[in-house]
């Protein structure tokens, strides 16, 4: 008897390895997909995630104002952008699990969690691209202290689904999409070669995960009657402290199914 898809989220939710993590996340994906293509899905199933991830005891989490700041045209510089990344991308992979055990009790279509652990299976690889990069510049996941409030989106949306939509992938992983570009330049200009690659990859499968989140937001207001740019600003504006930041990468964020009438009217705060 395999466990439920919920019961496995929890599993890499409770996971503190972050290798170990990704691992683990990665084969649940596969197991996911393997039983859905043979046409007899596994249960959805419910189960209780814990209130905040399991992490390696390496980072040293810190409040964002404490992790020093490095210049990016330097190599210490450039080591620190690939650890916030690799942060950014662990974080990344217990979010998409928590999206799938925190709300698999809320019926939805399969599809729903066909998205998500495809999602997670992605952030699971670029947290692993980007350890994969630190190793190869002589350093390591864990190396230098990193920001403390990333799960904060996570807990002021536990409660409602369509305001963890409205956070996580459409706006914080649409911000994602306009500063990779920037970064892409900065390891271009230096020449390090695995790390151009390892973000362009990362850059190209993010836009599928903004839009799984403006799918699943337009889903759930058809389903309430509601008007997806309206409940879009009005539920940012409660679970989303400070305003959104232009230059916005409208070409991906297009492509992701965000328009500008979603984003702009946020960049002013009333
Ligand atoms: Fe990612
Ligand atoms: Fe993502």
């Amino acid at each position: 008897m395999s466990a439920t898809l919920a019961e496995r989220a929890v599993e890499v939710l409770t996971t503190a390895d972050a290798r170990a993590k990704t691992a683990l996340s990665r084969r649940h994906a596969a197991e996911w997909r393997t039983a859905r293509d043979a046409g007899a899905p596994l249960p959805v199933g419910t189960a209780a995630p814990p209130p905040r991830p399991a992490r390696p005891d390496a980072p040293e989490l810190r409040h964002p104002r404490d992790v020093p700041r490095r210049k990016p045209g330097t190599p210490e510089g450039r080591i620190a952008l690939l650890h916030a990344v690799a942060h950014i991308e662990l974080n990344a992979v217990d979010l998409h699990w928590d999206v799938i055990a925190r709300f698999a009790h809320v019926p939805l279509p399969l599809g729903f969690f066909d998205d998500w652990v495809s999602a997670a299976d992605d952030e699971s690889k670029h947290f692993n691209l980007m350890a994969d990069c630190l190793e190869s510049a002589g350093s390591h996941y864990g190396a230098l202290a990193a920001h403390a409030g990333m799960w904060r989106a996570a807990e002021e949306t536990a409660e409602d689904l369509m305001a963890r939509l409205a956070v996580v992938p459409m706006v914080l992983e649409a911000r994602g999409l306009d500063v990779t570009p920037g970064m892409i330049e900065v390891f271009r200009k230096a020449g390090a070669a695995e790390a151009v690659a390892a973000l362009e990859t990362i850059y190209a499968e993010e836009v599928s995960h903004v839009a799984y989140g403006s799918k699943w937001f337009n889903f759930l207001c058809g389903r309430n009657d509601l008007d997806p740019k309206d409940a879009f600003h009005d539920l940012v504006r409660r679970h989303f402290h400070g305003p959104l930041k232009p230059p916005f990468n409208e070409e991906k964020r297009a492509d992701a199914g965000l328009p500008p009438d979603f984003y702009w009217p946020l960049v002013e705060r009333a």
